[in-house]
């Protein structure tokens, strides 16, 4: 049997659709999405089909939130950590012994909120590709609300309740004993570095019939919800608030210390002066006595001298007389205020000159 070159053309072109066929593939994995809980440790499934080996092939998880971002790389039978976003790095793995029938499924470690989003498996052959996206979405149900009591404001009492742990953003609501919605201050969200949501949210409230209030965290995707109920006591509503004693405590406290301070001065200041006033009355005491010392010796010597002239010096009355002599005094000579007798022997008495004329 002759072949002709048009016979051999056309088997040639057979054999390059066969290969070609034989290398087509299609991608595929979960068409609902992954809901995984923070913290966890979750599979995003990813296949081929036909179950052919994908041990030759590249594959790459992408995240299509990011530009440009890889999760992961399998290529030349090697993982490429190269360009990884960062915050995957250490969490994502393939099962490398399920490659060989297709299954190139993603294990992604610990998840966070900020791991929600899409993710697209894309698989490479040396002339094919196809990809499929996986939806994932992060479910983490925060802590029970932590409410405290802020104390009066605006003339009622404020209250304030918080949560955290939450994705995705909840939503935080105040409600009184009837479930009626009370308004609230603005809401404040905001998320932590693993992508998780804290609120908070302040009220003010009027005492009521029952004074219970309650703060309600829900989300509406997961249907969850977390409530703490809070009862006022209505003497909380008139009674000093404590921030107002507390003031007045320290204004006192403060007071009795500086009044304290104050007296240990004066007392100390007092106590040098009349240290140093007993100090001079000694000192005063002690020139005294000397003083008297020195009068009493004067004294002694005076006395002394005194007893030696009375006995020596002064012979008594009748001695005086026994001795007296008569005096004639000249008027030429005598005091001219002398008033001389005629006898010129005694003076009549001593007077002024005036008198005498
Ligand atoms: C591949 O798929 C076929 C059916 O489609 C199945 O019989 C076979 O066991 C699979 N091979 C592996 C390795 O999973
Ligand atoms: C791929 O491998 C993982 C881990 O063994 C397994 O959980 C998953 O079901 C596999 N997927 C398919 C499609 O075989």
């Amino acid at each position: 049997m002759k072949v002709t070159q048009l016979d051999c053309l056309c088997l040639i072109l057979l054999h390059l659709l066969h290969t070609a066929d034989s290398e087509r593939f299609e991608v595929l994995g979960p068409t609902d999405p992954i809901v995984a809980v923070a913290g966890d440790d979750i599979i995003l499934p990813c296949y081929l089909k036909p179950n052919i080996s994908a041990e030759d092939m590249t594959v790459d998880w992408l995240n299509l939130d990011f530009l440009d971002g890889r999760l992961f790389r399998y290529q030349n039978s090697k993982i490429i950590r190269e360009d990884q976003i960062l915050f995957y790095s250490g969490r994502t793995s393939l099962f490398e012994e399920e490659l060989w029938r297709g299954n190139t499924s993603l294990k992604l470690t610990r998840v966070q909120g900020t791991d929600e989003g899409r993710y697209k498996c894309l698989i490479q052959s040396k002339s094919w590709y196809d990809d499929f996206t996986v939806q994932v979405l992060v479910k983490a149900v925060g802590s029970k609300p932590l409410v405290s009591i802020e104390g009066h404001r605006e003339g009622g009492m404020g209250l304030l309740c918080e949560s955290e742990g939450w994705h995705p953003e909840p939503q935080l609501v105040w409600l009184n004993s009837n479930g009626v919605h009370l308004s609230a201050g603005p809401p404040e969200t905001h998320r932590d570095f693993e992508g998780l949501y804290r609120v908070k949210q302040y009220v003010i409230v009027q005492e009521t019939d029952t004074n219970r209030f309650t703060c309600r965290v829900q989300q509406s995707r997961n249907n969850e919800k977390m409530e703490t109920e809070i009862h006022l006591p209505s003497e909380l509503f008139y009674t000093t608030p404590w921030r107002m004693t507390f003031i007045v405590l320290c204004c006192l406290g403060a007071i009795a210390v500086i009044g304290l301070s104050l007296t240990i001065y004066c007392m100390c200041n007092k106590k040098d002066d009349l240290k140093k006033e007993s100090e001079d009355l000694w000192e005063q005491n002690h020139d005294l006595w000397e003083q008297k010392y020195d009068l009493t010796v004067k004294h002694e010597i005076l006395t002394s001298q005194l007893d030696f002239v009375n006995t020596n010096w002064s012979p008594d009355f009748e001695t005086i007389r026994r001795h007296a002599v008569d005096v004639t005094l000249d008027p030429e000579s005598a005091h001219r205020n002398l008033i001389l007798s005629d006898d010129g022997e005694t003076s009549e008495t001593w007077r002024t000159r005036s008198g005498s004329l």
